[in-house]
């Protein structure tokens, strides 16, 4: 009998679902995005007080503007702009790109991502934690997975703006973008860690930090 249950335990674990949020707990907690109650997600707002605008959003219906140094804009649909994601464990992104732009090289702590090409093509890939670099260039149609927690990238090689919709298993997945984090983080990583870090000069370092402007938090 024994060994009957944990035969049981043991197929149900290898069935239970990964999770990168934690499950809810109740149909909905719409995100009192206002609340000073601080917890784990987000107070759920009143339930009188939910409609359906706290579920829909329109901002990725357009091309974002990709006129900056990278040549790339995310927007994203998470739960700081759909309250009604909160605790539901997912939410999504658009990604432009003009002719030559790049989505840097960053992580989603939270999420693993799939992204699924709207127009153009794009080169991108992720490195594991041995350092193996996986990549693929990717065209209209075509979806490519980085797993959580990877560092990944996206670049458009070709001559035409690019667009992919990206889908996360957390509602607020967080960016990590490697250059930024480290090179203009505030207050500044000392320059000595980064010097010997990169086995590089001061000068080098200083270069860099100053075409890295502060990140802004997404
Ligand atoms: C939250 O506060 C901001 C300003 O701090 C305000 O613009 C917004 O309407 C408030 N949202 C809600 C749901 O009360
Ligand atoms: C939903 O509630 C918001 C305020 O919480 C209000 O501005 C909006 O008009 C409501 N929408 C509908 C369709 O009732
Ligand atoms: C792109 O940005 C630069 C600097 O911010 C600005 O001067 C230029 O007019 C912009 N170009 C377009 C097409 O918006």
């Amino acid at each position: 009998m024994r060994r009957i249950i944990f035969s049981f335990l043991a197929f149900v674990l290898t069935l239970s679902p990964v999770f990168a949020d934690p499950d809810l707990l109740q149909d909905l907690c719409v995100a009192d995005l206002n609340s000073t109650v601080k917890l784990n997600g987000f107070a759920c707002k009143a339930a009188a007080a939910v409609n359906e605008t706290d579920f829909f959003f329109a901002g990725l219906a357009n091309p974002g503007s990709t006129n900056n140094t990278m040549g790339s804009l995310v927007t994203g649909a998470n739960v700081e702009k759909i309250p009604g994601l909160n605790t539901l464990g997912v939410s999504m992104s658009r990604i432009d790109y003009a002719p030559g732009g790049l989505n840097p090289p960053h992580t989603h702590p939270r999420a693993t991502e799939m992204v699924f090409v709207l127009d153009g093509s794009l080169d991108v890939g992720f490195i594991t934690t041995t350092n193996k670099l996986i990549s693929q260039t990717i065209s209209k149609g075509d979806i490519f997975v980085f797993p959580r927690g990877l560092v990944h990238f996206q670049k458009n090689n070709g001559k035409v703006p690019a667009a992919v919709i990206a889908a996360f298993n957390s509602q607020l997945p967080g960016t990590q973008s490697i250059g930024a984090t480290l090179f203009a983080s505030t207050p500044s990583v000392p320059d000595a860690v980064l010097t010997k870090a990169f086995q590089v000069g001061t000068k080098e370092i200083e270069k860099i930090k100053s075409r890295l402007t502060p990140k802004k938090v997404i």
